[in-house]
């Protein structure tokens, strides 16, 4: 996965096919992640930006994930939670955005 951070910088982080891209994430040491509620979906704090390109191969957002997603000022169309996208061999390579602080 290719990371952005809010400060502009970007790195390449490898993570394993199953884990959340919030787990690999806080695993790579992206602070800015807080990730509050630990993947149960009650947060909003794991949000982030995904490329565009790899939206059909995305798992659907979920309606939980849809109304927190509507509670950010910053959401966007390419807008998911980062604890509900879980990492296949499908997402390799895939660049992901964190998003600002609400
Ligand atoms: S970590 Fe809380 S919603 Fe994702």
């Amino acid at each position: 996965m290719i990371v952005t951070t809010r400060q502009g910088e970007e790195r390449t982080v490898e993570g394993d096919a199953g884990l959340s891209v919030m787990e690999i994430l806080r695993d790579n040491g992206f602070d800015d992640l807080l990730a509050l509620c630990g993947g149960c979906c009650s947060c909003a704090t794991c949000h982030v930006y995904v490329d565009p390109a790899f939206t059909p191969v995305l798992p659907p957002v979920g309606p939980d994930e849809n109304d927190l997603l509507d509670s950010s000022d910053h959401r966007r169309d390419n807008s998911r939670l980062s604890c509900q996208v879980s990492l296949t061999p499908a997402l390799d390579g895939m660049r992901v955005t964190i998003a600002p602080e609400d």
